[in-house]
This record gives structure tokens, sequence and C-alpha cells, in this order.
């Protein structure tokens, strides 16, 4: 329906009618008005894969909801680090919701990794805004192109559970910016969700229903979002504030409460009745999008779609460890111990949870292969290890060529709600590990987990296989990579730190009562184990192949450019080894000097390339502005510093094979702006500004920088270093104490002089 076309139907509608659609019929549909045609439109969970509850309703996956298929949740599906298959992925969501008549699916989850405790991070992808971004923006492709809407999700800085619905997140500009923001902004922009989905928290002391700043001047002003954004279920606090605010839609909706509330607003007039037109437009634009494009020959053809998440699923597992143990051989007599062998930890709890139609275990992936046998090994529900299991694991390993061991976290360890308290694994299932690799030499741990885990048994086995939360098909999946079938070729989108004391955020993380300090401030992940030269268990990045791949090549279109320009870089990469396979290229940028603190690299790009042995091909790269730049307070925008930027390409955060360095220059002259607390040494750099001082005070203290030879002072307890020093961070108001003849209207003047420079 045109945008004229709705209008006309809102200005058909009563307040009161207004009023209802701004918020939900019930927990999973918006509010129709026969008289007009306007028909309820349903909504559900998300993000990987469809929680359509068709009877009882709540948004904690406590009631059941209709057989679906569970595809890998975030943790995984990011770590393919490819855009194609994440979008294939959405066309297959995509078709389910046009099969059972849901006009949005509520996701992706896009929140950063702070900390490896946030309940959620199985669901979330990143500790990196661009890579969040960039695979939230391939699944919302896929699902949109088959006219089905995406709620991305929870806008903005909510990383942790504890106290979710009321806990403030405080966090300054810049971080906000280059970390939490961006991990929507690529999407948002690129992408055009057709909804996005608020968070429960405030944001630096306002909620996020409630911050007129995000969700309407960011979101909208500036990133041209032209959905409806939607509460998170029960995140509305104070409806017509948040209306004005720019939430169109409050859900699950409030009995009629609230729609009493705007109305008497408007007539009152405390809320403008147009602020509710234009967010009933919104709604409906939506609405009408998907009832215009209805496929109704659409079929959720479940057994298709779970080939799918197995395929998906391939992608998702990161090999971690490899001393040669890996891959199998059908031969090898293989024992598989641990319960998720036959019972995989696929996905985690919470409003995610899938009621999945079938699911495939690794012991049903070899069902046919005689030579694995099985034993469980421990019981996940209560964390205590049962002698009886241990000892049949034990002897199962020794008599075998290989012992693969299915461990991770038990579903009461990580789940939407509450956060994990450490980053360990159940000691159970620790020293089962231990004591299989005391017996068997060949042990590799396959890990079903949504978040990083401590690994205190890591030197002791030879491999390490990362599953994540590999969803419903996950059991063939990580037999196709155990016996090879399949090289891995996925890498982490996350540091996994040594200890928790490590993680930049443990220091304030989860925070005090409501309040919760971003201290860490942009040095979240591998920015901060960067920087600070940290050894990391694996690094951002970081996946191994059965093959080997050689870099080389490494070019750039441009060696010098202005910030306005792009430029193009590429590289090629040829695979060594013997088996097809894919590789992740990743390109960081570095910023060699700038006043401002950043991080040592960030990453700025990345592509999955398809090798088969011996082939090589050349992978792109376009940087834009961006790539070199920092977000400045100072002006409140993205800048870069005109200087050399180093661009790395290499195979994880840790493994950067070649390097070239490139000039920027800025075309944005960052204004400079004198105070009287302005140093010398800030004024010195500007050879105008000091010329004006040094006439203004005739020399002493505010003259020439002292040199080595002149020193003034002669004194043993005065170094030249410190003479130089006290000239240097000298304040111009210093004028008023050390020339004896100036008062603050003196310095006043002179800053005025100075500022009056660029004008
Ligand atoms: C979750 C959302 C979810 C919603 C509906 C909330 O508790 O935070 O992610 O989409 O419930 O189930």
């Amino acid at each position: 329906m045109t945008a004229e076309k709705i209008k006309e139907l809102v200005g058909k509608m009563t307040l009161e009618e207004k009023a209802s659609i701004c918020s939900g019929a019930d927990f999973w549909h918006t509010e129709a008005v026969e008289r007009l045609g306007i028909p309820a439109s349903m909504v559900s969970d998300g993000p990987h894969g469809l929680r359509k509850q068709d009877d009882k309703a709540d948004h904690l996956g406590i009631n059941d909801s209709i057989k679906a298929v569970c595809f890998p949740a975030g943790c995984g599906t990011a770590a393919s680090f490819n855009r194609e298959l994440l979008s294939k992925m959405g066309e297959a969501l995509g078709n389910e919701c046009q099969a059972e008549g849901v006009s949005v699916i509520l996701g992706p989850a896009v929140n950063i990794k702070r900390s490896p405790l946030c309940g959620r991070n199985f669901e979330y992808y990143s500790e990196d805004p661009y890579v969040a971004s960039e695979m939230a923006g391939a699944l919302i492709h896929g699902i949109q192109s088959k006219n089905v809407g995406t709620s991305i999700k929870h806008f903005l800085a909510n990383n942790q559970e504890t106290r979710r619905m009321s806990s403030d997140s405080r966090v300054d500009e810049r971080t906000l910016h280059e970390i939490y923001l961006a991990a929507f902004e690529g999407a948002v922009k690129k992408e055009k969700p057709w909804t996005v989905m608020c968070s429960y928290n405030k944001i630096n002391g306002t909620y996020a229903a409630q911050n007129h700043l995000y969700l309407t001047e960011t979101l909208r002003d500036q990133w041209g979002f032209d959905g409806y954004v939607m509460s998170d279920w029960g995140a509305v606090n104070n409806r017509v504030e948040d209306l004005k605010a720019g939430l169109d839609l409050e859900m699950p909706g409030s009995m009629g409460v609230n729609d009493k509330l705007i109305v008497g607003a408007v007539l009152s007039g405390e809320l403008d009745e147009d602020v509710v037109n234009e967010a009933v437009e919104r709604i409906l634009n939506i609405v009408f999008r998907f009832e215009e494009n209805r496929d109704h020959d659409a079929v959720f053809d479940r057994d298709k779609d779970h080939e799918m998440a197995r395929k998906v699923a391939e992608e998702t597992i990161v090999l971690l460890k490899n001393d040669g143990v890996l891959p199998l051989a059908d031969g090898q007599k293989v024992a598989f111990i641990g319960k998720y062998a036959k019972a995989p930890r696929y996905q985690g709890g919470g409003s995610s949870h899938i009621n999945s139609h079938k699911i495939t275990s690794a012991l049903d992936a070899v069902a046919d292969n005689a030579n694995v046998v099985y034993a469980q090994g421990f019981d996940d529900g209560e964390d205590k290890t049962d002698e009886k299991l241990l000892a049949e694991a034990v002897e199962a390993a020794r008599g075998a060529d290989v012992a693969v061991i299915f461990a991770g976290l038990p579903d009461k360890f990580e789940s939407e709600g509450f956060d994990r308290k450490h980053m360990s694994m159940p000691d159970c299932q620790n020293e089962l590990i231990e004591k299989v690799a005391a017996v068997q030499p060949n042990t590799v741990v396959v890990l079903h987990n949504g978040s990083p885990v401590a690994m205190p048994w890591i030197d002791k086995v030879k491999g390490i296989v990362e599953a994540y939360l590999g969803g419903q098909a996950v059991g063939g999946a990580v037999c196709d990579i155990l016996y090879g079938r399949v090289n891995p070729s996925a890498k982490l989108p996350e540091t996994f730190p040594l200890r928790l004391e490590d993680n930049p955020s443990y220091l304030s993380y989860i925070g005090e009562g409501d309040m919760v300090e971003y201290r860490e401030g942009i040095f979240v992940g591998y920015r901060y184990y960067d920087k600070k030269k940290m050894d990391v268990l694996f690094p951002f990045g970081h996946g191994l192949s059965y093959t080997t791949f050689e870099y080389s090549n490494l070019k750039v279109d441009k060696e010098e450019m202005k910030d306005t320009d792009t430029m193009r870089v590429s590289v090629d990469v040829t695979n060594t080894g013997s088996v097809a396979g894919k590789e992740v290229v990743q390109l960081y940028v570095a910023d060699r000097e700038s006043t401002v603190i950043r991080p040592v690299k960030e990453l700025r790009g990345f592509e999955k390339v398809e090798l088969a042995p011996g082939e090589t091909k050349t992978v792109e790269f376009i940087l834009e502005q961006r790539a070199f730049a920092y977000y400045s307070v100072r002006i409140h925008d993205w800048h870069v510093e005109t200087g050399e930027f180093d661009i790395m390409v290499g195979k994880s955060s840790q493994d950067i094979v070649l390097t070239k360095t490139v000039k920027v220059e800025s075309t944005v002259k960052l204004p400079f702006v004198y105070t009287t607390d302005t140093t010398m040494g800030d004024v010195s750099k500007d050879s105008r500004a000091l010329a004006i001082v040094q006439e203004v005070t005739k020399g002493g203290m505010f003259g020439d920088r002292p040199q080595e030879s002149e020193s003034s002072v002669a004194s043993e307890a005065i170094s030249e270093e410190m003479n130089a020093a006290m000239f240097e961070y000298m304040p111009l108001r210093g004028m008023i104490s050390f020339t004896g003849s100036a008062t603050m209207a003196d310095v006043q003047a002179l800053v005025d002089r100075l500022n009056a420079l660029d004008e």
C-alpha cells in the first residue's frame, strides 16, 4: 500500500483505534480494525528458527510452539563468516514464516559480547561490531527477500541478563558509536530491517524505549530507518513518553491500559496526535507490506530445512586444536564418550527455544559405523561425577584408537534471563576429560556451548572442536568434520581468554545495583587483549583447517588517498594442501600514530573463499573512510586523522600474514578550541598561535620552548626534561601567576584571539 493510501486509512481511524494499533492485541499479534480492513499481523521468535506459539503464549520459551527447525544459534552462525550462507538460512526462515503466516521474525540479535558471562551470548554474534553487523545484515537480507520482516534486537547496549529489565548501561559516546551502535548500524543502513526491537535496559539513565536520541535521532534521522520500532516484551515504562521518543509498537500490549493513556494524553494536549498518526502509519506500512506480498504457495518443508540446518552447522564448527589426530579414518576404532554424543546440547534456553521436529546426534550420524562405541561418561543434571559412568568411559577410551568426548555447558549453565558466574565447564566433565586423556593419547574434545569456557585440560588432548550450539542437525555436521568429509572452515568471532579475570569488562560487568559502567570503553575483546599484549587461549579469528593456505601479492590500488576516496585492496590466497577447503581472509586496519587512544588494529573486512587443492583466488576488499576512522566526540562524527595506516591481512587477529602501509589524508580539519586551560605544548603546535602568545607575554615561561643547551635552570634538582615539561604543560591561565601582569580577562582576550585564527 502506498504511503498516501496509508495516510488516508489512518485519517479514517478514530483516536481510540489508532491508540489500539500502538500495542499488541495479544502476545504475538498486532491489533486489527475490521471495519477498515486492517488485519492483525503475527510476529514470532527468532532468531534461529521459528517459535510460533499457536496455543499458550509466553516470552521465555516455557510453553510449546509448533514443531519447527532449529538452525545453529548466532554464536555459531557468526563463526561461519559466510554472508551468503546466512542469507540462504534467512531465505529458509523467511519461507517458513510465509508458510506459517508470520509477518516478522524477532531477530537477529546483534548485541556485543562484552563478557563471556552474558547468558544470551549464544544468541549473539560477536565481540566485534563489524562481524555482528555484517552477519546480521546477511540474515536480514535472506529473510526479507521472502517478503517477511525482521526485528534486529535488542537496541541498545543490552549486554547482560542480570537485572535485564532495569539495568542502566553507562557508556561513553565514543564507545557507543564505535562498538555498541556499530553492531546495528551497518545492517540497518544496508539491509533496512522492517522493524527494530528496543531493549529493556536504560542507556545513560534513559530507558531504551524512551530514548529519543537513539530511537529517533540516530535510528531514523541519521541511519534512515523507515520501519517500526517495537518494544521488547514488557520494555515499555511510560507509554506516552515512549511514543514521543519513537517507540511505535508496544509488545505484548497492555490490555488497553496504555491505549487509554495515549488517548488521554492527546485529548489533554500533552501528546501531539501527529505523533500517534506517524507511529500508526509506520506499523500499518509493515502490516500491509506483508499482507500484500503473501506467498500462499509457501510450504514449511521441515526435512528440507533440516538439511539446510546441517549445511549451516558444517560451517559453524571451529577446529580449535589439531595435533594430527583429525580427521578420523573410517576404519579406526573410536569411542564416542559423553552424554552430548547421544543428546547434543544444540540450542539455548529462553525465547529463542525451538520445538525441534527432529534431532540428529553424533551417534545417530555414525549408526552404521561398527567401529564406533559409546559411553555416556557423565550426566548433566547435577555437577557430580558418576563413578560408574566415568569408569565405563575410561575403559571404552582405553580399548579404542581414538576417544572423542562430547562435552560442554549444560542448559542450566547458560540461558536467557541470567548470566554465568564463571567460565568453567562442570567439574565432572573436566575430570572425565582428564581421566580419558590419561589412558588415551588420541583424545579429541567436541564442545557444545554458547560462549567461551576455560580448558584446564587443553595440553592433554590432541584435538578440540568447538561445535557451539549447532542446531538440531549438529550431530551429522560434527561427524562430517570429524571424519573429514567436510573441511572445517569456521573461525572464532570472539576471543577465548585464558581466564575470566583477563576479560576487559571483568571489574565492572553486571555493575553495582542497576548501574553498569562500561569502564573498558572501546577496548572490548581483541581490541583489549591486543593492546595489552596478553596471551589468550584462542584469539579472535582463529580456526584451523585440514588444508593449508598461503597468502601472497597484497596490493592496494593507491598508496595515498583522501578520506573521501575508496581504496581497493587485493590479496592472492592459495590452497597449498591436498584437500579442498574454505578460508576466511581477514583484513585489519591499524592507525600507526594517533592523537586519540585507539586499538592496535580493527577488523574492517573479511571474505570467505573456497579453494580446490593448488588453486589460487584473488580476494578483494573495498575500504572507505570508516575503515580508517574513529568516532570523534569533538565533532560528534567519524574522523580520520591524516597519517599512515597499516593494512593487515591474515588468518586470525594473531596471525597477520601480509601488511602494507598507506597514507590517508583527512579532508576535515578538526577545529582546535583554545581555552584558558590550553597548554603551551598545544599552543606551540600552531606557529601562528605561538607567535601571538609570545607577542602578548613577551617571552619567559610563555616564550620559546627551552633548548637543551640553553636551559635557564642550572640546578641539579631540575633536569632539562623537567624544564621542558614545565613549558609543555603550562596552561595559558598560568600567565596570571607567572608573568605577574596578566588578569583573567587578559587571558580570555588572548584565548578569543587564538580561537579567531581559523574563523
Ligand atoms: C526477549 C526477546 C524476545 C521476546 C519475545 C523477550 O523476553 O528478550 O528477545 O523476542 O521476549 O519472546
